[in-house]
């Protein structure tokens, strides 16, 4: 029996050797190992063997199974690793290949536009500053001199945190805060988002852009504010451009005006641009209410200030020929590629 088992050993050795594949090593366990495999059959015939023989056969049986499980679990080893050998060898990179070409963003058009501004702007010696979205009634109303009951106030419905906060219906509010934070002389421009309660069409969005403007110092006049903002136009549509400046009302300027440039695409002689008129509106101006002054801590008998507020998305519109402000905000990439 001790033969046996021994010739057991031997051959099954050789077979686990002569494996290739995982397949073939499962086989050659079940031929050697299994319940109905070789090992077994011998052990079977235990019973016939005398009571000292017993447990010396039983042990070499033992160290053939541990023997022969050994050299397979080696064998295992060794094909898993060849295998990764030759998948990694399959699966070499050519580093001199040329890389997949990754397709490269446009700026936005607001942001082209923005940052066309901010440049002029900032040629004239103004700072860039922001305020918050989520703003105090205190800030985007009261302070700029537009009390609770002020009709002003149904123009920009918004919408509320609470009674006191609400999301800024202008950039105007920023004009406080500068002041607050700032003092005189101050040269800054403010852009961000503003809200109101506007439903979506070609011209409305609940959602859109302002660029509020504000200078405070000893001495400004109306004419700063003429001369700061036509050079504005001038740079931002070319030298010939023409600004008028119409009477208007706004409660935190006095006096107010609203801006007119000439149109940029007929010159002024009239077309669907302008809708006829030569002129096209692009900004609400003032100089800043000595009532806005003190709420910012500045005193009006010293100081005096203008103040603007741009419209961003009919600038784009005007820019780029736009008919429809919702292009600006679908994000549909035949449309954004354009610019
Ligand atoms: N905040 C005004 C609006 O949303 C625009 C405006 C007008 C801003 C006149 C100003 C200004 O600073 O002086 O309609």
């Amino acid at each position: 029996m001790r033969q046996q088992l021994e010739e057991i050993r031997k051959n099954a050795e050789a077979a686990l050797k002569a494996t290739n594949s995982l397949e073939e090593l499962d086989a050659a366990r079940v031929k050697y190992l299994g319940k109905k495999g070789e090992l077994t059959a011998v052990l079977k015939q235990m019973g016939g063997l005398s009571a000292e023989e017993r447990p010396i056969i039983g042990q070499v049986a033992n160290d053939v199974r541990e023997y022969i499980q050994n050299e397979l679990d080696e064998r295992i080893s060794e094909l898993k690793a060849a295998q990764q050998e030759a998948k990694l060898l399959t699966e070499t990179i050519d580093v001199t290949l040329p890389g997949e070409p990754c397709e490269v963003g446009n700026r936005h058009p607001l942001s082209i536009v923005l940052d066309e501004v901010k440049e002029i702007f900032q040629g004239m010696g103004f700072d860039i500053i922001s305020g918050p979205e989520v703003e105090l009634d205190y800030y985007n109303f009261e302070a700029l001199n537009i009390p609770k009951d002020h009709p002003a106030r149904d123009t920009q419905d918004t919408f509320y945190i609470t009674d006191n906060i609400l999301l800024r219906t202008q950039t105007s509010p920023c004009q406080i805060r500068a002041m607050e934070e700032r003092k005189p002389p101050l040269r800054v421009i403010s852009p961000g988002r503003v809200y109101r309660s506007d439903a979506v069409d070609a011209t409305h969005s609940p959602l859109f852009h302002q660029i509020e403007g504000l200078v405070v110092d000893e001495g400004i006049t109306m004419s700063d504010l003429k001369g700061t903002l036509d050079t504005l136009a001038k740079k931002l549509y070319g030298p010939e451009t023409k600004t008028r400046f119409r009477p208007h009302h706004f409660p935190f300027t006095e006096p107010s005006c609203e801006v007119d440039v000439s149109c940029f695409k007929c010159g002024g002689v009239g077309c669907s641009m302008c809708k006829g008129e030569g002129w096209v509106e692009i900004l609400g101006a003032g100089m800043v209410h000595p009532k806005v002054l003190k709420n910012g801590g500045i005193d009006p008998e010293k100081y005096s200030g203008f103040a603007f507020g741009l419209g961003l998305e009919r600038l784009v519109m005007f820019r780029f020929g736009l008919d429809d402000m919702r292009m600006l905000y679908e994000n549909d990439v035949r449309f954004l590629e354009q610019f």
